[in-house]
């Protein structure tokens, strides 16, 4: 639950690649009204990972419908995942980052200061008429819901050139030899 800017996420294992692919199929459809094309890079090896699953793809669901809304009809949105296993045999972690870009109408210097604050929406005259029926309340949650998982949601972007999002996780990953509870797919209400 979200409460006094935290929440305590529930970690259960999941299949990383076919996480991020199922979300974006939800808002494919969506993207597709302005002929927008997303194009999703998963690591080769799809590695279960430990998530809070729904609260990952709840702030994915919120980058690219950002994404979408400030992107010009016929672009294509990126998803890259990568992964870095360099510490996995020591630790048993790995880090996974997942990157949403868009080549959008960007963000400038000075509102990325405050972006992920709550209710704050850009000021630029582009972005003011996209954005006049938003809350600027998504970034903030996406921010309070990542840093609950130990993580770091980062942005970097350039007005009139677009902007990337970045989600980056530190997590187990399964080993079948103890007893840990694997859910590869979870029963959707
Ligand atoms: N990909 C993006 N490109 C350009 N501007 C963005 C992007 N994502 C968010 N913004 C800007 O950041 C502000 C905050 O976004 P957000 O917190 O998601 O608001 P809301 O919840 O109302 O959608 C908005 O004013 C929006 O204009
Ligand atoms: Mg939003």
């Amino acid at each position: 639950m979200l409460d006094n800017n935290t929440f305590t996420p529930n970690f259960e294992f999941h299949p990383l690649n076919k996480t991020i692919i199922d979300v974006t199929r939800i808002l494919q459809g969506q993207a597709a009204l302005q002929n927008i094309k997303f194009k999703v890079n998963t690591p080769d090896q799809e590695l279960i990972v430990q998530l809070d699953q729904l609260r990952l793809q709840q702030v994915i669901i919120n980058l690219l419908s950002n994404a979408i809304k400030f992107s010009n009809p016929n672009d294509t949105i990126k998803v890259d995942v990568t992964t870095d296993i360099s510490a996995l045999t020591t630790s048993g972690l790995v880090i996974v980052c997942i990157k949403v870009s868009d080549k959008g109408i960007g963000i400038s210097p000075k509102d990325l200061k405050n972006l992920f604050k709550p209710y704050f929406k850009t000021t630029d005259d582009l972005n003011k008429t996209k954005n006049k029926d938003s809350h600027g309340l998504g970034l903030s949650i996406c921010q309070t819901i990542v840093k609950s998982m130990n993580g770091q949601l980062d942005v970097e972007s350039e007005l009139g050139i677009g902007s990337i999002f970045s989600i980056t996780l530190q997590t187990s990953v399964y080993d079948k030899s103890s007893q840990q509870k694997k859910v590869s797919d979870p029963i959707l209400l």
